[in-house]
């Protein structure tokens, strides 16, 4: 496995794949890698001949008061994990090579980052789905990979690259999770002993969401409710819980089909998501 820094001679080394006919999977990450990344990287393994990890802490999507310079780092413990779970590349660009000075190109989706996170990190979609288009022109994959977890940015990139007819399949991989059900993140490494034992009602709200709507109950703001009465005593402070279309991502009120349920809260000064997907 090759770690690569520069953009010039990862683009060197997969054009000579492409020239062979030989497949790239695209698995972007901001490092500090745990198993839901692992279960993207082994999927593209399975998929591709070529496996490419992107590593790149992206400032732009990061808001002035946010994470940008805390957030965990740890290059040499990615690497082995990206060796043993199958990659051939570590993509591990600076950020003054992919934000040059004078850089002034921004990509926006419109419409699907107004709701959820959108409403309460303004700038951060725009962030994401510029490095996701610079990524996809510097690696040019036939396929990337993201987890469910972060359900709005999949439905922002999906968005994009059917918009911008990039010709890149997205597929989006289940959220893998810790035994008592909290989704794997980067930033449970923040959670002090007790944020991290109240961080495990997250899910179960999900799951009572989830119960509730088997149970034939179509009131989403009622759902939302319930939900809310189990996060309040443990949450710092909540941001949503919303009850969404999962292609529009537009609140819904009676449910009769297929609905995302979508969490953000704080548990002390640590921003967590979690989502479901589940049918009526
Ligand atoms: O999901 C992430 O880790 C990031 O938002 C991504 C897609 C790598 C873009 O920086």
């Amino acid at each position: 496995m090759k770690i690569i820094r520069s953009i010039p001679e990862i683009k060197k080394e997969l054009g000579r794949h492409r020239k062979r006919g030989r497949s790239v999977g695209l698995v972007p990450t901001m490092g500090y890698l745990h198993e839901g990344h692992l279960s993207l990287i082994r999927k593209a393994r399975q998929d591709n001949d070529v496996v490419v990890v992107s590593i790149f802490v992206n400032p732009t999507q990061f808001g002035p008061n946010e994470d940008y310079r805390e957030y965990p780092r740890d290059l040499r413990r990615d690497a082995r994990l990206c060796k043993k779970a199958g990659a051939d590349y570590i993509f591990y660009p600076a950020a003054k090579s992919m934000y040059p000075k004078g850089h002034s190109t921004f990509v926006c989706v419109e419409g699907l980052t107004k709701n959820l996170c959108g409403r309460f990190r303004p700038g951060h979609f725009r962030g994401v789905t510029t490095v996701v288009t610079k990524l996809f022109n510097i690696v040019s994959p036939d396929a990337a990979y993201f987890g469910q977890k972060d359900a709005q940015q999949s439905v922002v990139i999906k968005r994009m690259a059917e918009d911008l007819d990039m010709g890149i399949r997205i597929e989006v991989l289940p959220t893998v999770r810790e035994k008592d059900g909290l989704a794997m993140s980067s930033r449970n490494s923040y959670l002090s002993s007790d944020g991290r034992k109240r961080a495990a009602t997250i899910y179960r709200s999900l799951q009572l969401a989830r119960d509730l709507i088997k149970l034939n109950d179509k009131d989403a703001p009622g759902i939302v409710r319930e939900m809310r009465k189990m996060l309040v005593p443990v949450a710092t402070k909540i941001d949503y819980v919303s009850i969404v279309d999962p292609l529009t991502l537009k609140d819904v009120r009676t449910i009769t089909g297929e609905v995302l349920v979508a969490v953000a809260v704080w548990m002390g000064e640590t921003r967590l998501i979690d989502n479901i997907l589940t049918r009526y």
